[in-house]
């Protein structure tokens, strides 16, 4: 399933940390890649070998865009070496893209047609920031993937992104395969989406519309948020949950959780006891560190 693979895609794209939790971002990652006139993914030496695996592949970027009120940041990638068109969303930069702090705290819930007609329980409810996000970028990277996939009719899509870019990325994911494209989605660290329909909707486009591989860290606290217990906030499921605090995971440390709605198997069972402040500063480390740091790559971006 390639979990570590496709996290290099963050690597490449840009910083992630995640505001407000964490109160200094740094270096934007291989900023190039987003804000330049970069095609092929390259990151500096700095980047410590995170991106070694995209470096090293035949890559090209085809469109990256930072659009609309949400300043919604993000590329579309091809890479021929390992036949993937690739839309990678980067996640909340304090510094360059400032607004995503709206973004990831306009977390009121907002009712969405993008269950269709699968609206049972709650009627598709969407966090705001998440669903305006993907609403600003869907029509650049529908286009650019009916483009890319003309080309590489074989070529499997993701949609990747770690945090706030996870949530975009799903939501993307999603849409997409409402619009007829398969796609695979890998999140690492992101939060909750919506409520029941919308947790419901996504695990079941899979398998046929395209997998979900859903990444969370030890006791990433963004996961944990918005909290389950507080009006219900939901994930979709599988969780492939890294049970390990600091270091490089092995596939055996690897869980996959299999659940619907809430499961305290993975991530969500790993909280302090002691109330979200709490779980908040536990946790803020791990969600830097999925398969390596997320950021800390080029120290000369724009963004340091
Ligand atoms: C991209 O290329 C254009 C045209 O050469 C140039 O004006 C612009 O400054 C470049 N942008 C960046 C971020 O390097
Ligand atoms: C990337 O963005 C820059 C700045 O907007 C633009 O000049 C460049 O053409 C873009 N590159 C691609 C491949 O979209
Ligand atoms: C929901 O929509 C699908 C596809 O448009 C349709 O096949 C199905 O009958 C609808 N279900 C209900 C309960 O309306
Ligand atoms: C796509 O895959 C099919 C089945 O494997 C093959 O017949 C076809 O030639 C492939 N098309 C391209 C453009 O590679
Ligand atoms: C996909 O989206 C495009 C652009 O919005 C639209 O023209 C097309 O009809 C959609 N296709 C499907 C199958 O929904
Ligand atoms: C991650 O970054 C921290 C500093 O923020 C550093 O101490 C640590 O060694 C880095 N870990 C890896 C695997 O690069």
């Amino acid at each position: 399933m390639r979990l570590s693979f496709q996290y290099t895609w963050i690597l490449c794209l840009g910083l992630a940390y995640a505001a407000p939790l964490v109160p200094r971002d740094g270096a934007s990652y291989c900023f190039g890649n987003v804000k330049g006139n970069a095609s092929k993914i390259s990151c500096p030496a700095s980047a410590g070998g995170s991106c070694l695996l995209v470096e090293s592949a035949q890559t090209t970027i085809v469109q990256n865009f930072t659009l609309g009120k949400t300043k919604t940041t993000g590329f579309v990638a091809v890479d021929d070496t390992n036949k993937l068109v690739v839309v990678s969303i980067q996640g909340t930069a304090i510094r360059s893209n400032p607004i995503d702090i709206v973004t990831d705290i306009d977390a009121i819930r907002v009712n969405t047609d993008l269950c269709g007609n699968t609206t049972a329980n709650d009627g598709c409810e969407i966090h705001q920031g998440f669903w305006n996000a993907m609403n600003d970028v869907q029509d650049i990277v529908k286009s650019t993937i009916a483009g890319a996939l003309a080309t590489h009719p074989n070529y499997t899509v993701i949609s990747t992104g770690h945090s706030l870019g996870g949530a975009v990325a799903a939501l993307l994911g999603a849409t997409l395969r409402n619009n007829g494209t398969n796609v695979d989605i890998y999140t690492y660290g992101q939060p909750k989406l919506g409520t029941v329909d919308v947790s419901n909707f996504i695990q079941n486009q899979a398998p046929s519309k395209g997998s979900n591989y859903r990444v969370t860290h030890f006791n990433d606290i963004v996961p944990q948020l918005p909290p389950h217990s507080i009006d219900d906030w939901d994930h979709y499921y599988p969780e492939f949950f890294i049970n390990l605090d600091t270091g490089a995971p092995k596939a055996t440390d690897i869980i996959r959780v299999d659940a619907t709605l809430f499961s305290t198997a993975g991530n969500e069972g790993k909280t302090t006891g002691d109330g979200i402040i709490a779980d908040v500063i536990a946790g803020i480390s791990a969600h830097r560190q999925y398969f390596g740091n997320i950021s800390r790559c080029d120290p000369s971006a724009p963004d340091s």
